[in-house]
C-alpha cells in the first residue's frame, strides 16, 4: 500500500472510458483515484452522483478524477443511468473495472477483516510527481465529504506553489501559516506585505493569490 511521499504504483485497467495505463492517464496532473466497495448500492450511489456534481470544481483545479469499483465493466453503464436517475448527475468521469482486483491489491483497498472481497472507502491524492499526497479510508456504512477532498486539494497546492500550511479547519480565502522550512528571510521575499509572528514557529499570513 503506498504511503504519503511514495511514487504510486503503474497498472494497467479497463475503464468506462477505455484502457488506460495509469501513469501515462496522470499525465503529469493532480489527480484524485478512489473506490467504492460496490456497484448498485445506496452509499455509493450518492457518493458517485456528488463527485459528478463537483467535476467542475475538480477541473478548475487541474485535477483529473478516476473511480474504481471490483465490479465488471458491463456493469457499469446500466449502474451510471441509475446514478443519473436518482442523483440528477451524468458521471463523466472514468471508472476503473477492477474485477481481478490486481489495483484494489496494488493499494491495499481491500482490508480483509472488514471484508475480504470489497474495496473500503479509499481516496488517494496524488501530485503532478506522481507522489501520493494524501490517502483515507472510510468505511462501507458512511459516505465521504467530497467538500473536504476539495479543500485537501486547495491546501495542497497552496503548499506545492507558496510554500505554506493550512491550519486547522482552514477554508478558502482565510489566513494561512509559513511553512517552518521558509527562513524569515526568504519569508520577507516570498511575502513582501509582511506576516504576524504569533510565535518564532507560528507566523499567519493572508492567503497568496493565484
Ligand atoms: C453502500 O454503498 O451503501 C454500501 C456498499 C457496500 C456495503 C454496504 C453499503
Amino acid at each position: 500500500m503506498p504511503q504519503l511521499g511514495d511514487t504510486v504504483p503503474d497498472f494497467e485497467a479497463q475503464t468506462t472510458q477505455g484502457p488506460i495505463r495509469f501513469h501515462e492517464w496522470l499525465a503529469g496532473s493532480w489527480a484524485v483515484l478512489f473506490s467504492h466497495p460496490k456497484n448498485f448500492t445506496p452509499v455509493c450511489t450518492t457518493e458517485l452522483g456528488d463527485v459528478a456534481r463537483l467535476k467542475p470544481e475538480f477541473d478548475r483545479r487541474g485535477v483529473k478524477v478516476i473511480g474504481l469499483s471490483v465490479d465488471e465493466l458491463a456493469r457499469h453503464g446500466a449502474w451510471e443511468d441509475d446514478i443519473e436517475e436518482t442523483q440528477g448527475q451524468r458521471v463523466d468521469f472514468p471508472l476503473i473495472a477492477d474485477h481481478d482486483r490486481h489495483v484494489s491489491q496494488l493499494y491495499g483497498m481491500i482490508h480483509p477483516n472488514a471484508s475480504d472481497t470489497l474495496t473500503v472507502r479509499s481516496v488517494f491524492v496524488i501530485g503532478p510527481d506522481r507522489k501520493l499526497k494524501l490517502s483515507l479510508n472510510y468505511p462501507a456504512s458512511t459516505g465521504r465529504n467530497f467538500d473536504e477532498i476539495l479543500r485537501v486539494v486547495d491546501s495542497l497546492q497552496l503548499t506545492a506553489n507558496h510554500s505554506v500550511a493550512t491550519p486547522v479547519n482552514w477554508r478558502q480565502g482565510e489566513d494561512v501559516i509559513i511553512a517552518p522550512s521558509v527562513s524569515d528571510e526568504a519569508a520577507r521575499e516570498k511575502f513582501p506585505d509582511g506576516w504576524k509572528t504569533l510565535k518564532p514557529y507560528l507566523r499567519v499570513v493572508a492567503q497568496p493569490k493565484g
